[in-house]
C-alpha cells in the first residue's frame, strides 16, 4: 500500500505525518509508536495546558536514497478539525481554543519545532502541507508562519509546497457564487437567487464593516435558504439530494450545517468504504480500539470530546479571507497546489471559473459580477503567462481514455480541476487524487492497484 493510501484512510485524525521517523525528543511528551518503526504518534504541549496529538506514518512504499529525501505530508482536514480541542488534542481550560487562523497556524508551528528542530533526517525530507476544506485557511497561515520561522532561523525545515482542496479561502467571494452555480445547474430558481444574492449582500456589508461574527451567522442562514429553496440539495455534490448525503440520517438540518455535517460525512462515508456498511461510527473506533492502541491517549480525553469549542470560538475568523497568505507564499516562491471538486458547490467561487481561478485572479472579467474576484493576487508576476497555458487533461487507472480533471500550471502556481468529484476528492476519485498527490509530492506512486 502506498503512502497516500494511509492517507486518504486517516484523513479524519487531528494531525497525520507520512514518512519515517524515528527521533524521540525531550520536547515530544508523550510519544510511542509500533514496534517495527513504521507508526509514532505523540503529544506537543504547544502553550501550556494546550496538547496536540500527532500521528505520523512511515509509508511502506519507501527506498532510501539519501540523494531524494522522501517527503512528508501534514494533512490538515477541514471543519475546523485540526486545532487543539479537536480529535485526541486537548485543552485542560476551555478558553486556551483558538480564536484565529494565525493562533491555530502559531500552534502548529510549534509543533513542528518541536518534531522536526532535534532531527537531521526530517530536515533533509521536504515538507508539504496538504488541506482540505476549512484546513486551506490553516495551511496558507501555517505555510506563511513557517516561512517566519524559518527565516528567523527558529524552525528547521524545508517547505516543499502547500496544497489547498476545495478551501475556504474566500468565504466573502464563495457566498456570491452560491446563487448563480445552483441555478445553472437547476438546483434553484430566480427567486431562489435573488435571495441568495441578496443575503450574500449582507454578509458583504457586515464583512466590509468588520462584523465578521455577524456575517458568519447570515451565513448560516443563507445556507439554510439554499437548504429549502434547493429542496434540500447536497452541500458537497450538487448532483445529489442531502438525503443521499450519508450523515442524513445521523444529522438534523440546522443552522450551520455545514459544520456539523462536515465530520460525520467524513467518519461515515471514509470508514464505511474502509470497513463495509455495518462497521462503527468513527467516534466509537476511535475511542475504542484506536484509544487502546495509541496507550498515551490520557484516560479523560474523549476522541471529538471537545470539538464543540472549537467552531463557536472561530466565529469571529471564519469568515475572514486568507487570500493575501496565497499571494505571500507565491510571492516567496513556494509551489501553491489548488485542487477542486467539480460538483460541490459549497467552497465554489463562479460559475464558469473554478475556486481561486476567479478569486483570484482579479483581471478575468471584473465586469461580469462586481461582488466577485473582490481578492487578488496581486504580486504574483507570472499570472498573465499562467493565464494563457493550456491545460494538461488527466486520466488515472485503468479507464485510461477517461478524462479524470485537468492541470495548469506556470512557474510555482498549480491549479488541478478534479472532475466528478465532490468536496471530497480523494474520497470521490482516489485513483487521480493519489496521482496528483503523487505529482505535488515528485513522488509518483508506484503501486498501481489503486
Ligand atoms: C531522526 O529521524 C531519523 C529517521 O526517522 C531517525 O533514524 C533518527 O533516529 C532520528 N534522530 C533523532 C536524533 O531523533
Ligand atoms: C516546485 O515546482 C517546480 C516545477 O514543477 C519543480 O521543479 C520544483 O522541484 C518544485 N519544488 C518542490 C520543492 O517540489
Amino acid at each position: 500500500m502506498a503512502a497516500t493510501q494511509c492517507l486518504l484512510l486517516l484523513t479524519f485524525l487531528s494531525i497525520l505525518l507520512v514518512s519515517s521517523y524515528d527521533g524521540v525528543d525531550a520536547n515530544l511528551q508523550p510519544t510511542a509508536g509500533t514496534k517495527d518503526g513504521s507508526e509514532q504518534w505523540g503529544y506537543v504541549e504547544v502553550r501550556p495546558k494546550a496538547h496536540m496529538f500527532w500521528w505520523y506514518y512511515r509509508s511502506p512504499s519507501r527506498v532510501n536514497d539519501p540523494s531524494n529525501p522522501w517527503p512528508i505530508i501534514l494533512w490538515l482536514q477541514g471543519g475546523p478539525d485540526s486545532p487543539v480541542a479537536t480529535g485526541f488534542s486537548y485543552v485542560e481550560d476551555e478558553n486556551l481554543v483558538v480564536k484565529t487562523d494565525e493562533e491555530a497556524a502559531t500552534d502548529l508551528t510549534t509543533l513542528l519545532k518541536a518534531l522536526f528542530n532535534g532531527n537531521e533526517t526530517l530536515q533533509n525530507s521536504p515538507l508539504f502541507i496538504v488541506a482540505e476544506s476549512y484546513g486551506g485557511k490553516f495551511a496558507v497561515t501555517l505555510g506563511v508562519s513557517a516561512l517566519r520561522a524559518i527565516a528567523a532561523g527558529e524552525l528547521k525545515l524545508q517547505l516543499g509546497g502547500v496544497a489547498l482542496g476545495d478551501s475556504w479561502i474566500s468565504p466573502e467571494d464563495f457566498v456570491f457564487s452560491w446563487g448563480p452555480l445552483l441555478k445553472d445547474v437547476s438546483r434553484l430558481d430566480n427567486n431562489g437567487l435573488s435571495g441568495s444574492n441578496r443575503l450574500a449582500g449582507i454578509i458583504q456589508q457586515q464583512i466590509e464593516d468588520g462584523k465578521y461574527e455577524d456575517a458568519t451567522s447570515t451565513w448560516g442562514d443563507l445556507e439554510d435558504f439554499v437548504f429549502e429553496n434547493s429542496n434540500a440539495v447536497d452541500f458537497y455534490n450538487f448532483m445529489l439530494d442531502y438525503s443521499q448525503d450519508p450523515t442524513a440520517s445521523q444529522s438534523e438540518v440546522s443552522k450551520s450545517l455545514m459544520v456539523e455535517v462536515y465530520s460525520k460525512f467524513i467518519g461515515a462515508k471514509t470508514f464505511s468504504s474502509v470497513k463495509g456498511a455495518s462497521s462503527p461510527d468513527l467516534g466509537s473506533l476511535m475511542n475504542g480500539p484506536i484509544k487502546r492502541k495509541l496507550k498515551i491517549i490520557p484516560n479523560n480525553v474523549i476522541w471529538g470530546g471537545q470539538g464543540g469549542l472549537v467552531f463557536p470560538a472561530m466565529v469571529g475568523d471564519f469568515m475572514k479571507p486568507r487570500i493575501n497568505e496565497v499571494d505571500e507564499l507565491l510571492a516567496e516562491g513556494i509551489n501553491v497546489t489548488i485542487y477542486n471538486g467539480q460538483v460541490l458547490w459549497i467552497f465554489h467561487s463562479f460559475p464558469r471559473q473554478q475556486l481561486l481561478e476567479c478569486v483570484c485572479f482579479s483581471d478575468i472579467d471584473r465586469s461580469s459580477n462586481k461582488h466577485i474576484y473582490i481578492n487578488s493576487f496581486s504580486r504574483w508576476d507570472g499570472l498573465k503567462a499562467y493565464l494563457e497555458s493550456d491545460r494538461t487533461p488527466l486520466y488515472c487507472g485503468e479507464d485510461g481514455t477517461v478524462t479524470k480533471g485537468f492541470v495548469r500550471s506556470y512557474k510555482n502556481f498549480f491549479f488541478y480541476w478534479i472532475l466528478g468529484a465532490g468536496h471530497f476528492v480523494p474520497v470521490d476519485q482516489p485513483c487521480v487524487a493519489l496521482q496528483m498527490v503523487g505529482s505535488i509530492t515528485r513522488s509518483p506512486n508506484t503501486n498501481s492497484s489503486f
